[in-house]
């Protein structure tokens, strides 16, 4: 019940920045045009007639992954979720260099556009080092809970993938627990120590950063 209730809260809350530092005007103006001809407000604004695939990614940070992917993959369609402005303005430049069009934009909380999502839309969904929330009265804020790994499978296509990956040895227990706490396995599990191919899986900002072990969890839905 007391899991449940935290739950709800972090639906519609969210916790962390949403700026640091101030964005110079060229950015701003990039980032403007950008969310002008791809943000989305909710996943029916994201065209996808076009496109058989849809991934998405739970706070892209400064898109690095985001846009390697995109570009790597002309065919599918990309949506990222991220509130953090900063992180917008900085994936805005990458599309606007690269010339990218097949990436939409979500400029907030993942848990409000996941409620906009139909069932088995999604064809992979990222979630590269999120948040870990280190202190137990702040472990309601994970982005990884109960609640928010039943709506990733219901919304992930049949042989759908969640991909996730940290490098804080807690967070990484609390999300296989979180996994396997069911009565009948959703999703068939694989735990990489090793990283996995460079050129399908791009390394993000945070994954540069890292200190201690990685782990990578790719979770294919079962049913
Ligand atoms: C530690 S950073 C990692 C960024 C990026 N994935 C990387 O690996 O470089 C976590 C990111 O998740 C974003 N985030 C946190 N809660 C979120 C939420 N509810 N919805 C979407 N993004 C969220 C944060 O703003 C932040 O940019």
């Amino acid at each position: 019940m007391k899991e449940e209730l935290s739950q709800r809260r972090t639906i519609h809350n969210f916790y962390g920045r949403t700026k640091t530092r101030p964005i110079s005007q060229t950015k701003q103006k990039i980032m403007e045009s950008v969310l002008d001809s791809f943000g989305i407000q909710s996943f029916e604004d994201a065209t996808l007639s076009k496109y058989e695939y849809v991934d998405l990614e739970i706070g892209f940070g400064d898109g690095t992954h985001l846009a390697q992917m995109a570009m790597q993959n002309q065919d599918r369609l990309f949506i990222g979720a991220e509130p953090f402005i900063n992180g917008v303005a900085s994936l805005a430049q990458k599309i606007h260099s690269n010339n990218i069009t097949n990436i939409r934009i979500f400029n907030g909380n993942a848990h409000i556009l996941l409620e906009s999502i139909p069932k088995s839309s999604i064809n992979a969904i990222y979630i590269l080092f999120p948040d870990p929330w280190p202190k137990k009265r702040h472990h309601f804020r994970r982005i990884i809970n109960s609640e928010s790994l039943k709506k990733i499978h219901d919304v992930l296509t049949s042989n759908g993938v969640l991909r996730i990956a940290s490098d804080h040895e807690d967070y990484c227990a609390w999300i296989l627990n979180h996994l396997s706490n069911n009565n009948e396995p959703i999703f068939n599990i694989n735990i990489h120590k090793n990283r996995p191919d460079q050129h399908d899986w791009p390394i993000t900002k945070y994954e540069r950063k890292a200190v201690t072990p990685i782990t990578y969890i790719t979770c294919r839905k079962l049913s």
